[in-house]
């Protein structure tokens, strides 16, 4: 297949961050017709009135349908997060467990706090996203998800079997096979971690535009998302989690965490689903899965993916005083976005 015409696909898991970075990185997910924002600025987005600000700085930076999340926090109020959803402010709601993450020093230290927030979101139908990593020093980094599944997840949807939940950015084989034996919970995956394995960012040196975290896990975890990215209509849907950050804080003596995947997300996808001969299930994952568990329609307008020559990635964007380097996985591109219809 040369040309591959699918709805236009919507980014279920997207850092714009703010200000200049916000700037220059916004229009870069045009290819995209939503994107779920995530929260995790510092201060946090934490409040309906943070997150109706913020939404407005990303329309006025030129990304045109933002569907913003609330940052949970031990303090937050459930009146004013059901409020915010009644209303149409936020679309969902963002758990960090505090230390797990870039900027995720707010979040959640002891689930028992927003017990009463997680009853109010349950009983008024607003979507929980979680970043499913457990933060306790004495685990592995590359066991924090698997951990997370036993020790949070499922004592978690046993408590609130009635609130919508989604699992963001699953990395292991573990997380795919949860996710499959609880049906309605949702999943994104990153096209960095259907790219690329550990190997990627270690073998023959450190590749700090390799890391993110979750962390690149071994290839039969990879090979586990490949196989449930592909697998058609059902939980798992496109959420790249592109996370900007600027070059001198990736290529640190302590890299920051987070791959910049926004402008070439759809051409990373489509190589991937190409090698796994399923370009005929993209549009589920990436166009109807995600509109399908959050009960929206999918977009009615397209977007044309071609296969041309091998080229190279663009090494990076900049301006507004910044530069971001983008995700390269190691070989060429291939697919480019040929149109957008409206
Ligand atoms: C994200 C960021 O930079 O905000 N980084 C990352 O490695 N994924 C945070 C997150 O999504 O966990
Ligand atoms: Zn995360
Ligand atoms: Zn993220």
């Amino acid at each position: 297949m040369e040309r591959l015409t699918i709805r236009r696909p919507d980014d279920w898991h997207l850092h714009l961050r703010d200000g200049d970075m916000l700037r220059l990185v916004a229009p870069e997910s045009r290819d995209f017709g939503r994107a779920v924002i995530m929260p995790n600025l510092v201060p946090p987005v934490a409040t309906g009135d943070d997150a109706r600000a913020y939404r407005d700085r990303i329309v006025a930076a030129g990304f045109a349908r933002p569907l913003m999340t609330l940052y949970l926090t031990e303090g937050t109020d459930p009146a004013d997060l059901v409020r915010a959803h009644a209303e149409g402010v936020i679309h969902a709601v963002k758990l960090y467990p505090a230390g797990a993450t870039t900027n995720s020093a707010s979040g959640v230290r002891d689930i028992e706090a927003v017990r009463p927030v997680l009853a109010a979101m349950e009983e008024a139908g607003v979507p929980l996203c979680l970043h499913g990593e457990v933060t306790e020093a004495s685990v592995d980094i590359f066991d924090r998800e698997a951990a997370f599944l036993d020790r949070v997840l499922t004592p978690l949807r046993a408590a609130h079997p009635g609130l919508k939940l989604t699992l963001e950015h699953v990395t292991t084989k573990d997380a795919v096979e949860w996710v499959r034996a609880h049906p309605g919970v949702g999943a994104t995956i990153t096209a960095q971690h259907l790219a690329s394995n550990r190997n990627d960012m270690l073998a023959g040196g450190m590749r700090p535009h390799f890391y993110c975290l979750p962390i690149l896990k071994r290839r039969t975890h990879q090979e586990a998302l490949r196989a449930a990215a592909t697998s058609g209509p059902g939980s798992f849907f496109l959420g790249t989690d592109s996370a900007p950050h600027p070059l001198h804080a990736k290529e640190a003596g302590c890299c920051a965490a987070g791959c910049f995947t926004a402008p070439h997300a759809l051409p990373l996808y489509a190589q991937v689903f190409e090698e796994e001969d399923a370009l005929d299930r993209m549009e589920a994952f990436a166009a109807l899965n995600g509109p399908a568990h959050y009960g929206l329609a999918p977009n009615e307008d397209t977007v044309t993916l071609v296969r041309g020559e091998p080229a190279a990635w663009p090494e990076r964007i900049a301006g507004h005083g910044h530069q971001v380097t983008l995700f390269d996985p190691g070989w060429p591109l291939r697919w480019r976005v040929e149109a957008r219809e409206g």
